[in-house]
């Protein structure tokens, strides 16, 4: 039907002729001519069409979205007239046939970056049809081929493992499916290949991936969707530097592939506690200067409970945070971050602007600086680096949870300064405490997920003092998203049913759950370990986006629904009937 695509009209073809098809951008009407933007899957062309042509009648009658099929022939734009933004943007096609392969309806959305969530997934295909979304997905595609690509040089081979299958525990709740043919018995979905994986080194599948659908019935966020896509990855006779090693010249290729993007090797490394205690995150956005500074030792000694109380205690930490050229934010400016760190659970926010750094305390405007002394300040000041113009944010209290609000401060104004520097800055976060203590549920739960090996091999080690042992897991961070996380598993039985019973599973309870794994660990397992990349993550990563819906061709809105196809609905009574389900009278509406 075409014999090139729209987005390939370029200065190389001029005179010739051409076929094009497509969908209307624009139609302007001007002094008799009229212009058509006609969009296909590689970009816009300007098609004229002149009063005199043949074409002129049924190019009138052209509205957007009409899917049509134009001949004529590619010629230059007069100079004035070029659009260096455009691919396209030197030529024309001057029209002389204009085929209308079908009409439109009047479009129900602007499409543009205007329209709202419910209706861009409403109309997800003619939402998709904009230029920014057939890049995107064309990102994604790309993304895909060259994992293909680089995972085959590698020596690694794909395998699919089940959907219908037994819970998978990574956190979240698990979306179940009912068994017709064993009434009252349900498969759930994967939240992820997990134990799979496993299973496939077990049987000597070593270098194992897939890019697999995971389902999590979970809160809803931007990066986060009820069914995303991972790539899975595992590896037999591996240690931690194995897995590394090849996930990131894995990551390297891609964005060489797709960005044309060189990523050097090896990414950094950060332990969780540097990570936590220079970030206050455990996915420090490197992109950003700034640095939690522990500034214990100075105010160790000063007349200021809310600072000298955690000072003076291991368990806690005053932590300050620089903030080049913060001097000038209002008093108002600095309620709203004393709010938004309340919402991350701080008790206060304190603060001190720096006028004049000749001038000691004198220099300062602070509500806390009539508690400092000058060898406090000046502690404070040659460690924070600070200068003239600068503010300085101080969190005070339980050390992880003073440095988890004062991180979300560092990329909040990070963020609100435009401070983060251009490029991609990788890293991976490595030892993980094994456990992080429920308080609701009084119980440990496993920081990764519970087949990941502790540091120590020795189940007595680790029964004697679960609180402070790490484990082998480790995370790839990206511009301050996770895009990955795996670890070395446990291979040994034993080690297995002691990290149960740590996280509270019970005997009984861990046969009916993973009896299939703990009697798979009897029978010679390789030591293995592995990673999962969210794909959806990257593809957003890369394509600039804020959201990973918009790298997700039909994704769910953030009540978990498709306002597409109307998922979740209601299902007929013969079909509950025949799948043995009575659903609650009060949930019926
Ligand atoms: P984890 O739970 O860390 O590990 O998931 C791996 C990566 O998947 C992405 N991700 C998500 N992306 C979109 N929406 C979600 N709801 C979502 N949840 C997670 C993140 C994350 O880093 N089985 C282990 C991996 C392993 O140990 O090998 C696992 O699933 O980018
Ligand atoms: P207060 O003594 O509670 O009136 O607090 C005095 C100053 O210390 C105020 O500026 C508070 O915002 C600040 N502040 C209180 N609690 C904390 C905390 N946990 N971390 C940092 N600053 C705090």
């Amino acid at each position: 039907m075409r014999s090139h695509l729209c987005g390939e009209i370029n200065e190389e073809l001029d005179g010739e002729s051409v076929t094009v098809c497509g969908w209307v951008d624009r139609r302007r009407d001007l002094g008799g001519l009229i212009f058509i933007g006609l969009r296909d899957r590689a970009g816009v062309v300007q098609v004229v069409v002149e009063p005199d042509s043949t074409a002129f009648a049924a190019a009138e009658r052209l509205r957007n979205e009409y899917c049509v099929r134009i001949h004529g022939k590619v010629r230059m734009r007069p100079e004035n007239q070029w659009n260096e933004s455009m691919a396209t943007g030197k030529v024309e096609l001057l029209a002389d046939e204009v085929e209308l392969l079908n009409a439109s309806a009047p479009i129900p959305l602007l499409m543009t970056d205007e329209d709202g969530e419910e209706v861009r997934l409403r109309y997800r295909y003619l939402d998709l049809r904009r230029p920014r979304m057939q890049r995107n997905m064309l990102i994604r595609a790309a993304l895909n081929r060259a994992i293909h690509r680089n995972l085959d040089t590698q020596g690694f081979a794909e395998f699919e493992t089940p959907i219908l299958t037994k819970a998978t525990p990574e956190g979240a709740r698990d979306y179940l499916v009912p068994s017709r043919v064993h009434a009252g018995q349900f498969f759930a979905l994967p939240q992820s290949p997990q134990l799979f994986k496993q299973l496939l080194m077990m049987a000597g599948m070593d270098r194992y991936y897939q890019i697999a659908r995971c389902f999590r019935d979970e809160d809803l966020r931007a990066d986060r969707q009820p069914e995303f896509t991972q790539l899975d990855m595992e590896m037999s006779f591996v240690d931690e530097a194995g897995v590394q090693t090849a996930a990131e010249e894995l990551i390297q290729a891609v964005f060489s592939d797709v960005l044309a993007h060189e990523l050097p090797l090896p990414f950094p490394r950060m332990t969780w506690r540097e990570a936590m205690e220079e970030y206050g995150s455990d996915k420090p956005d490197l992109r950003y200067e700034m640095r939690l500074e522990s500034v214990d030792e100075h105010v160790k000694h000063i007349d200021f409970r809310v600072f000298s109380g955690p000072a003076n205690d291991n368990a806690q930490r005053v932590a300050a945070l620089r903030v080049p050229g913060g001097a000038k934010f209002s008093r108002k400016q600095i309620d709203t971050y004393t709010a938004f760190v309340a919402h991350h659970g701080a008790k206060g926010l304190a603060w001190i602007k720096v006028i004049d750094t000749q001038t000691g305390l004198e220099g300062l405007q602070s509500p806390i600086a009539k508690f400092l002394d000058a060898a406090a300040w000046t502690g404070i000041a040659t460690q924070t680096g600070v200068q003239d113009g600068d503010l300085l944010f101080f969190g005070a209290g339980d050390w992880l949870q003073t440095s988890t609000f004062m991180g979300h401060l560092l990329v909040r104004c990070g963020e609100d300064l435009e401070l983060a520097s251009e490029g991609w800055k990788p890293l991976w976060v490595t030892d993980f405490p094994m456990f992080d203590w429920d308080e609701e549920g009084a119980r440990y739960v496993a920081m990764h997920h519970p087949f990941t090996a502790p540091v120590t091999a020795s189940p007595e080690a680790l029964r004697a003092d679960p609180a402070n042992a790490l484990s082998r897991g480790y995370d790839m961070v990206l511009n301050g998203a996770e895009i990955g996380g795996g670890s070395i598993r446990i291979h040994k039985a034993d080690l297995q049913q002691v990290v149960f019973e740590l996280l509270g599973i019970s005997e009984d309870e861990a046969q009916a759950k993973f009896g299939f794994l703990l009697e798979a660990l009897k029978y010679g397992c390789p030591p293995h370990g592995g990673i999962a990349f969210g794909l959806d993550r990257i593809a957003a990563l890369m394509a600039g986006e804020r959201s990973i819906r918009d790298v997700i061709a039909f994704p769910k809105t953030t009540t978990a629904q498709c306002p597409l196809t109307d998922a979740p609905s209601a299902i007929s009574a013969s079909q509950l009937d025949e799948l043995h389900i009575r659903v609650k009278a009060d949930a019926e509406d």
